[in-house]
C-alpha cells in the first residue's frame, strides 16, 4: 500500500455529500490521505446515464479503499425495469470489486441505550456483528418478467457459502480474543423451506470443526428476527445470506436507537480494496439542511482504517471520539428526543441538539484533545 492511502470517495446522493465531506475532515485530522472523488448512484445517472461507469469501477479497484456516502432518491425511483436505478451502482461495485463479505457491527453507544426502542434491561450488553453475504443469492440470480409474471432466482454455491462462513468464524474468533465469553456464530437460514438454505446449513456445519473454539448454532430467519428483539445481548456473530442479512441488519441497527449510527465494511479477497459505507440511506427528505447525522460515516471510516488500511489505533480514536461526543449529550435530530440516560444516572448531561457541522467539530475537538 502506498504511504499516503489512496481513497476513492463516492459521496453519492441525498445527504451523502454532506456526511462524506464531514468524514474527510475527520480523516484529515488523523493523517494524510489522497482522495479521488467520483460519481456513483443517481448523480452518475444524471451525468452519464448509468449509476456506475466502467471508469469509476476501475478507479475503485485500483484504490487502497473506497468510502461511500449513500445513493438513491425519489428522483430516480421507478418500476420501469429498463430505466437505470442508483442502487445498480452499489450492486455493480459489490460484484465488480468482489466484495462478498459485509460486516455490520452493532454496538449501542453507552450514551444511547436510552434511545433504543427496547427496554434497557433487554438492550444492555448488546454487542453483535452481522456478517452478510453480499455478492450472491437472490440479489444476483436470474430475474425477469414475462407479462404478468415476474421471477427472481436465489442461487448459492458451496464455495460461496464456505468463504462467508469462514469470514464469520474468523470474525468471531477475533472478537473472542481477550474476552471471557466463548465466541459464537449464529447461522441464519430458512432450511425448513429453501434448498439454498439446506446447502447453506450443510456447508456451515461442515466448516465449523475447523473452528472448534467457536460455538455454532443455527436459527431459522423468522425466529432470528424475533430473537433479535427479545434477547439481542445473547448474539455474537450472525452470518446470513444476502437478503436475510439485508433485513436482519436493519433490524439490528435499530437496536442502537438510530439507523444513523451503523457503519459497514464490505470486503473481498485479502489485499483487495474494501468499500466502507454507513448502513443508512440517502435521506433525501433532509438533504442540504445541514442536519444529517455523520456518525455512521465516521464509524465507517474507522472500519476503513481498521480493516482496509491496517490502522487499528486510528480506528479506535474515532470510535472513542464518537462515544465521547454522545456522552456529552450531543445529538443530531435523528437521535434527539429520547432520554439520554437512565434516571438512575443523575450525572448524565442534558441533550444538545446539533447539526452535521457542530457534530463534526465536536468529534474533531475530541481527536485534538
Ligand atoms: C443495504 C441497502 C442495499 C441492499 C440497497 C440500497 C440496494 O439496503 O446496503 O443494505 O439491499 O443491499
Ligand atoms: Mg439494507
Amino acid at each position: 500500500m502506498s504511504e499516503t492511502p489512496r481513497i476513492v470517495v463516492l459521496p453519492g446522493d441525498g445527504i451523502g455529500p454532506e456526511i462524506v465531506a464531514a468524514t474527510t475532515r475527520v480523516l484529515d485530522a488523523l493523517g494524510q490521505f489522497a482522495y479521488e472523488e467520483r460519481l456513483m448512484g443517481g448523480c452518475s445517472i444524471d451525468a452519464h446515464g448509468t449509476a456506475l461507469t466502467d471508469e469509476v469501477l476501475t478507479a475503485c479497484k485500483a484504490a487502497d479503499a473506497v468510502l461511500l456516502g449513500a445513493v438513491g432518491g425519489p428522483k430516480w425511483d421507478t418500476t420501469n425495469p429498463d430505466a437505470p436505478r442508483p442502487e445498480q451502482g452499489l450492486l455493480g461495485l459489490r460484484k465488480g470489486m468482489g466484495l462478498y463479505a459485509n460486516l455490520r457491527p452493532v454496538r449501542p453507544s453507552p450514551a444511547l441505550v436510552g434511545a433504543s426502542p427496547l427496554r434497557q434491561d433487554r438492550i444492555a450488553g448488546t454487542d453483535l456483528l452481522v456478517v452478510r453475504e453480499l455478492t450472491g443469492g437472490i440479489y444476483f440470480g436470474d430475474s425477469g418478467r414475462d407479462g404478468d409474471v415476474a421471477h427472481d432466482t436465489c442461487e448459492y454455491s458451496a464455495a460461496e457459502v464456505e468463504r462467508i462462513a469462514r469470514t464469520a468464524f474468523e470474525a468471531a474468533r477475533r472478537r473472542g480474543a481477550g474476552s471471557d465469553r466463548k465466541p459464537r456464530v449464529t447461522s441464519v437460514d430458512k432450511a425448513n423451506v429453501l434448498e439454498t438454505s439446506r446447502l447453506w446449513r450443510e456447508v456451515v456445519t461442515r466448516v465449523a470443526p475447523d473452528y472448534a473454539d467457536v460455538e455454532l448454532d443455527h436459527l431459522l430467519v423468522d425466529n432470528a428476527a424475533m430473537q433479535l428483539v427479545s434477547r439481542p445481548a445473547e448474539f455474537d456473530v450472525i452470518v446470513a445470506e444476502n437478503l436475510f442479512g439485508d433485513i436482519l441488519s436493519d433490524e439490528a441497527a435499530m437496536l442502537t436507537g438510530s439507523l444513523g449510527m451503523l457503519p459497514s465494511a464490505s470486503l473481498g479477497a485479502a489485499g483487495d480494496p474494501g468499500l466502507f459505507e454507513p448502513v443508512h440511506g440517502s435521506a433525501p427528505d433532509i438533504a442540504g439542511q445541514g442536519v444529517a447525522n455523520p456518525l455512521a460515516t465516521f464509524l465507517s471510516a474507522a472500519l476503513m482504517l481498521r480493516h482496509g488500511l491496517g490502522r487499528a489505533a486510528d480506528a479506535e480514536r474515532i470510535e472513542a471520539a464518537v462515544d465521547a461526543v454522545l456522552a456529552r449529550g450531543l445529538r443530531t435530530p435523528d437521535l434527539a428526543g429520547d432520554p439520554v440516560a437512565p434516571a438512575s444516572d443523575p450525572g448524565s448531561p442534558e441533550e444538545t441538539r446539533v447539526g452535521t457541522e457542530e457534530m463534526t467539530d465536536a468529534v474533531l475537538a475530541e481527536l485534538a484533545a
